[in-house]
C-alpha cells in the first residue's frame, strides 16, 4: 500500500505516500517550490517524474512523503528518501539521502518538514542506513542532527579564450561518442579505478549505470549525458558526464575519468574543446548567453 496515511497531523493535514496519480501534482509542486527559471523547472519536473516512476534503482513512490491538505486536496509539503551505497576506504555502507524537501509558503514554519524528516529517519534506520546525507540549506538541517562533513562541489571555470586550440592542421587526438549499454563494463572499471582517489565514494552497480544511460527523462536535473573518449584508433580511454541542462550560462563537466595508464594532461585539452562545443549547442537550445564552461 503506498497511499496509506502515515500520520494524521490534525486540522485536515495528513502525511501519506504519493500514488502514481499524484505524479503530475508532485512534479508541479516541486517546480513551484524549487525552481529558479524555466529550464530549472523542466529539470525538476523530469527529476520528480523519474524518481516516482518506479524505474529508479534507488527510490520509488514508497520513498516519498507528502503532506496533503484534505480540505482542498492540494500537496502542501513533500520530501523523499533516496537509498544509496557509499564506500569508506573500500568498505561499503548504506546511506539515506533526504531530497526535494519543500513546503508551500502558506504552510511554512508549522513543523511539516520536521514531521517528515522524523519519518524519513525512521525509514533510514529500518533500512540499516548508517548515515544520512543531505545537500541543502547549510544551517537549516543542523536542527535535525546534520553537520558539515564532506565537500560537495567546487571546480574550475574558464571562458572561450581559455579553450586550448589545435595547432595548425593538427587533428583532434581524442574524440567523443555517446556511451551506450555495451559500454557499461568499461564505465564501471574506469569509474571504480577513479574512486581509488577518494576516501569516500558512491558505489555504482550495473543497474545504476544502465539507469543513467537509458532510464532517465531528457532534462532530469540529476542526469549526466555520458560520452566515451576515444583515441585515434577508436580505443576507449575514458569517459565524461555532462548535465543536459546548462547551469546558468555555464556548460558543466560533472564527471571525468580516465582508464588506467592514460594521461590527464594529454586528454584534457580535447575534453575542454568538446565541452565548449556542447555548451554552444545547449546554449542555442536553452537560450542562455554563451559565456562560460566549468
Ligand atoms: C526550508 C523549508 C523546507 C522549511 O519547511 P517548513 O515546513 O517550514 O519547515 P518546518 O516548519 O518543519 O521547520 C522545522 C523547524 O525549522 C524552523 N524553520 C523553518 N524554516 C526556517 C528558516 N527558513 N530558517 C530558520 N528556521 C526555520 C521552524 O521554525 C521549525 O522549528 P520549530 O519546530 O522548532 O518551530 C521551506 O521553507 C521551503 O520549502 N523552502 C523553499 C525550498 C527549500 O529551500 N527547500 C530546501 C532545499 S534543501
Amino acid at each position: 500500500m503506498t497511499d496509506a496515511i502515515i500520520r494524521d497531523l490534525g486540522e485536515g493535514l495528513i502525511i501519506r505516500h504519493p500514488t502514481s496519480e499524484d505524479a503530475e501534482a508532485l512534479a508541479k509542486f516541486n517546480k513551484e517550490i524549487h525552481s529558479e527559471d524555466e529550464w530549472d523547472a523542466k529539470g525538476l519536473e523530469d527529476w520528480t517524474l523519474d524518481l516516482i516512476s518506479g524505474e529508479s534503482p534507488t527510490v520509488g513512490l514508497g520513498d516519498f512523503t507528502l503532506v496533503e491538505d484534505t480540505r482542498t486536496g492540494e500537496i502542501v509539503s513533500s520530501c523523499c528518501l533516496i537509498s544509496q551505497t557509499w564506500s569508506y576506504e573500500g568498505i561499503p555502507f548504506k546511506v539515506g539521502r533526504p531530497e526535494l524537501v519543500g513546503t508551500k509558503k502558506a504552510f511554512r514554519r508549522r513543523g511539516l518538514v520536521r514531521q517528515q524528516m522524523d519519518i524519513l529517519h525512521q525509514w533510514s534506520e529500518a533500512r540499516g542506513q548508517l548515515v544520512q546525507a543531505i545537500t541543502g540549506i547549510p544551517y537549516y538541517y543542523r536542527q535535525f542532527g546534520y553537520e558539515m562533513v564532506l565537500n560537495l562541489g567546487g571546480g574550475r571555470s574558464g571562458y572561450k579564450t581559455h579553450v586550448p586550440k589545435l595547432n595548425g592542421d593538427q587533428e583532434e587526438p581524442f574524440t567523443f561518442r555517446e556511451a551506450d549499454k555495451a559500454d557499461i563494463p568499461f564505465l564501471m572499471d574506469t569509474y571504480n579505478h577513479g574512486c581509488q582517489r577518494s576516501l569516500v565514494y558512491a558505489v555504482w552497480n550495473k543497474h545504476l549505470w544502465r539507469y543513467e544511460l537509458t532510464g532517465k527523462r531528457q532534462y532530469n536535473l540529476d542526469k549526466r549525458d555520458l560520452y566515451i573518449i576515444e583515441d585515434v584508433a577508436g580505443q576507449p580511454v575514458g569517459f565524461i558526464g555532462i548535465p543536459p541542462l546548462k547551469w546558468g550560462s555555464n556548460s558543466v563537466l560533472m564527471v571525468y575519468e580516465l582508464a588506467t595508464g592514460f594521461s590527464w594532461s594529454a586528454i584534457t585539452p580535447s575534453v575542454i574543446r568538446f565541452l565548449w562545443q556542447i555548451g554552444e549547442k545547449l546554449s542555442e537550445a536553452q537560450n542562455h548567453p554563451k559565456s562560460g564552461l566549468g
